[in-house]
């Protein structure tokens, strides 16, 4: 179980083992350990020992890969392995981040498989779900959303359930600089929150919900304090050290 609020940082395709050292003894030096949230980095799986060596002291903060392949062995030449991946010391994964699935068309059916594979392998799931630009415009962002959670979670027990970490991407705030307001973050936190409370068995409020999409030092605090909204995933702004660390030591008002 992660203590929220979550912070996590994907560092997309960015900060090679050298940069990656640099920034996280820079990082560390602003960022002392903090009880009451959690801290994650998911960075190029070729740099996650560069990030593992520099938190050998400090094991406060996990570190996850961005991306598993649904089977965990074989002949798949060039992919991620969730038990490769938890070997070599990661301790969660992203499963359908929006760029997974609308840049290399993975499915709503693998990300439940993966979803499943991460629970076999001991890793947390951090599953993303969020409606394109299109998808909102025609008001179907609810009925989206609970598609992919629904397919996410396909292959849980009830119980297994109150093991994944959501998060909430917008497609259409990703990148972009436009964040959704936190009154529109929570209200589909609520969406989600209201399916997991359907689906039974687990306590739907012990299943944390991020929100992603164009976070900065400027809104976190904003974005936090909105009901249902419990950590942040964060890309662009998590690859500054001095700015990343300010969002993490952001004051949560609850
Ligand atoms: P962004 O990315 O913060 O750069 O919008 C978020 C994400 O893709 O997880």
């Amino acid at each position: 179980m992660l203590r929220t609020p979550i912070f996590a940082a994907n560092w997309k395709l960015n900060h090679g083992p050298t940069d990656a050292k640099a920034f996280m003894q820079r990082f560390l030096h602003q960022t002392p350990r903090l009880d009451d949230r959690s801290m994650l980095f998911f960075p190029p799986a070729l740099s996650m020992a560069a990030v593992m060596d520099a938190l050998h002291e400090r094991p406060d903060v996990l570190v996850g890969v961005q991306h598993v392949h649904s089977e965990a062995s074989g002949a798949f030449t060039g992919e991620n392995s969730a038990s490769i991946a938890r070997d070599a010391g990661a301790r969660a994964v992203l499963i359908g981040h929006s760029e997974r699935r609308h840049v290399f068309g993975e499915s709503d059916e693998a990300t439940g498989r993966k979803v499943r594979l991460a629970l076999d392998t001991r890793l947390i799931p951090m599953l993303c779900v969020g409606e394109t630009l299109s998808e909102r415009e025609a008001g179907i962002t609810e009925s989206v959303v609970e598609r992919q959670l629904t397919a996410g979670l396909a292959l849980l027990t009830d119980a297994e359930v109150g093991q994944v970490v959501l998060a909430y991407e917008p497609v259409w705030a990703i990148g972009t600089g436009r964040t959704a307001t936190p009154a529109d973050a929570s209200a589909i936190h609520g969406v989600l929150r209201a399916a997991l409370r359907a689906r039974g068995g687990v306590r739907a409020g012990q299943v944390p919900i991020c929100y992603g999409g164009s976070v900065n030092r400027g809104n976190a605090a904003e974005l936090l304090a909105a009901p249902d909204v419990d950590g942040l995933l964060v890309g662009g702004a998590s690859l500054d050290a001095d700015g990343w660390s300010a969002i993490v030591r952001t004051e949560v008002r609850r």
